[in-house]
């Protein structure tokens, strides 16, 4: 039985199958699969149709679900439904996983390829070229040919046990090819990427359903693949590159280039881009090359790395501060375009701060049409002296928010007026008051821009999570006038709702329950969602753990709310000023009298790292910042942007910049992500 070529999908009925038979064709099946994976997921070269590929598919499981006995765990079946784990496990990783010397400077390579031709004294060093992928990078181990464990790499030394997703991933085989003949046990390292059309629609997926859009690929690869549940990454547009063995029992190549054959052979994926040079100018085209080819790649790199071809050689050079002598990767510059200022308009948010952002005549940076790049405030509109008309230069390093970087000069054009925040309110024509750095509509409520967005923000999922409650339904209760405030939500009937464009009476009755259902919140959530200036969920949290009941925050006054850490001047003056406002007190009033009654915050934990303060630097690999300022806020610490004398400690991720040197010359601590996660795992 050969599933392979022209695959025979005439199976005999279940029935009338013995177990011996029905192993046999489940062994040729999954070969069958295995094979058409690879020239799928790998080689991007399918020889058969997806319905025929379907149809193999659905009669391994049947075979399988006849036939317990005869599945085996790498068979493409297993690749999702493990059971979720607890935590992800820590493991040690075979050999080290180093991280790379970096450099935008094209001196710095000419000096990279001297150094290794001078200490291997000869001129002709080969040298192998590959895209720097901007993904997440992995060691994978195979046992005997068989997909063993996966994990992050952590600190470098210890990583955490992400097999569960990995398994997930189509392009990742759970077998080597010749498996018979792979060594008892290999490492290799790799990337896992996600495509960016996966990405987009991903995102798209992600905001349609309230949930928090992924800043870039990299960050959704790698957030997925730090879940526990492995549905989560499965079926996820994610893949993977492979471009090191770290370790293996038998004889390692002793080139680059063999490098590459053997993972090639052992049906694992690797860059097609990849190439070999012997001269600088030969590692300069490649760089131009793939700096130009980068927006049609359907993933995201950020450079190339240049490697010494020869083992022997990379011995000898060695390392220096976890970097290896015999790599070098030559980023390319952030991605930037010159484009024209065509307006700037002024947005009301829900919270009444107006932002004006320009209107620009759409221009493709780095693959990404940009139309609007937000000014941020008056303040910083006018530092940098944007106006209409002007000539700016928009960059978007590394992640996708696109920002005005600065004016260019245009000599001889005459300029318009500076740019100024409007007097009243676009949008209700109300008084425009200024507070700091922010201009804030006086309507409140009753400036339909800020209504429409409160009720969003208010129903959002990590507020109250009320579902079914998106843009389009808060906007037609607004225009209805169904809602002139937030209490009015709780005093809708299913009427109302089925009134509404896209509702049915099923849909209101869903919308009217959850509703009803989000009477009881937690202080911490109610204060977030409730929109004031300025207070997102970390200051939320801040205060309702200082003052745990609604009563005592409406009571208390600006300087007592600034008593509490981390919260400045204008946070402390933005909420005393919202429990003071009048018809703010009203709607409190009306929810209470409508059923809502706030939940006061438990007993406080244990809080080891109270008075403690932290600055992150440089990116983490287990964590997003806020994840890691999370944890430790949650144990009493505080987090600051950057060093100063009130510094603890400063936690350096990788390419930590300059605030290494400024805690450097301030004697302040600095741990790796290594000590800080035992920090927080002791506390
Ligand atoms: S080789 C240290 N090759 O870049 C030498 N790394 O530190 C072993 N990266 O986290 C790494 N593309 O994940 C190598 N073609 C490539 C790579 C690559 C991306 C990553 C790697 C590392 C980061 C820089």
């Amino acid at each position: 039985m050969d599933f392979k070529k022209k695959p025979d999908t005439n199976f005999t009925k279940l029935d009338r199958l013995e177990k011996k038979d029905a192993a046999e064709e489940a062994r040729a099946l999954r070969e069958g699969i295995n094979y058409h994976d690879h020239l799928y997921y790998v080689k991007d070269a399918p020889e058969i149709s997806d319905a025929v590929y379907d149809k193999l598919f659905q009669r391994l499981q049947d075979l399988e679900e006849a036939f317990p006995a005869i599945k085996t765990d790498d068979s493409p079946t297993q690749r999702v439904g493990a059971e979720p784990v607890s935590r992800l496990r820590k493991v040690e990783h075979q050999a080290p996983l180093q991280s790379l010397q970096a450099t935008l400077e094209a001196d710095a390579v000419r000096s990279f390829l001297q150094g290794a031709r001078d200490r291997a004294d000869k001129q002709s060093i080969r040298f192998f070229l590959e895209p720097k992928f901007d993904g997440l990078s992995v060691e994978v181990v195979y046992d005997k040919g068989r997909f063993e464990y996966g994990s992050t790499r952590g600190n470098g030394e210890v990583g955490e046990d992400i097999s569960h997703n990995l398994k997930t991933i189509r392009a990742l085989p759970l077998s080597l090819r010749d498996c018979g003949k792979a060594p008892e046990s290999v490492a290799l390292r790799g990337e896992i990427y996600m495509t960016r059309k996966g990405f987009t629609q991903l995102n798209k997926q992600r905001v349609e359903r309230g949930a928090e859009p992924f800043a870039n690929p990299r960050n959704a690869a790698a957030g997925l693949m730090r879940q526990y549940e492995s549905r989560r990454a499965a079926g996820k547009p994610l893949s993977v590159f492979f471009y090191e063995i770290l370790a293996m029992d038998g004889d390692m190549p002793r080139t680059h280039a063999e490098t590459l054959a053997q993972l090639d052979d052992w049906g694992l994926k690797t860059s097609p881009l990849n190439e070999s040079a012997t001269s600088f100018k030969q590692i300069e085209r490649y760089h131009s090359k793939l700096a130009e080819a980068r927006d049609d790649l359907d993933y995201e790199i950020d450079g190339i790395v240049i490697k010494i071809d020869n083992h022997e050689l990379r011995d000898a050079l060695g390392s220096r501060d976890r970097n290896p002598r015999w790599a070098l990767a030559w980023k390319f510059e952030p991605r930037e375009e010159i484009t024209l200022v065509e307006d700037i308009v002024v947005q009301v948010g829900r919270t009444g701060i107006l932002t004006p952002v320009a209107l620009l005549q759409p221009v493709d940076v780095g693959g990404v049409t940009v139309s609007r790049a937000t000014l941020h405030n008056e303040r910083e509109a006018q530092r940098k002296d944007i106006r209409v008309g002007d000539r700016v230069r928009i960059i978007r390093a590394g992640d996708v928010i696109p920002e005005v970087e600065e004016r260019v000069k245009w000599p001889g054009r005459k300029r318009s007026e500076p740019f100024a925040m409007p007097k009243r309110c676009p949008v209700c024509d109300a008084e425009v008051v200024q507070e700091g750095a922010y201009h804030l509509c006086s309507a409140g409520l009753s400036c339909p821009a800020q209504l429409r967005g409160r009720i969003t923000h208010y129903a959002a999922r990590d507020a109250m999570d009320i579902d079914h409650l998106g843009a389009k339904a808060a906007e037609q209760l607004v225009e209805r006038e169904l809602v002139r405030n937030l209490a009015d939500l709780y005093a809708l009937s299913v009427e109302d709702l089925e009134s509404l464009d896209g509702f049915a009476e099923r849909s209101a009755k869903q919308l009217h329950a959850a509703i009803q259902g989000a009477k009881d919140p937690r202080l911490d959530r109610f204060l977030y969602a409730l929109g004031i200036p300025l207070v997102g969920r970390r200051v939320a949290g801040q205060l309702a753990d200082k003052f745990r009941s609604l009563d005592k925050i409406m009571a208390a006054d600006e300087k007592e709310i600034e008593k509490v850490s981390g919260i400045g001047t204008e946070i402390a003056a933005a909420t005393a000023n919202f429990f003071a406002d009048k018809s703010n007190r009203k709607v409190l009033e009306r929810m209470r009298k409508n059923g809502v009654k706030v939940q006061s915050m438990p007993e406080p934990k244990k809080q080891p790292l109270r008075g403690k303060t932290f600055v992150f630097s440089g990116a983490l690999e287990d964590f997003t910042r806020d994840e890691a300022g999370e944890r430790v806020e949650a144990l009493g610490a505080r987090v600051t942007s950057s060093v100063s004398g009130e510094t603890d400690y400063l936690v350096l991720g990788e390419n930590p910049g300059g605030k290494l040197d400024e805690a450097n010359a301030r004697g302040v601590q600095c741990i790796d992500e290594d000590e800080f996660k035992s920090m927080i795992d002791e506390s």
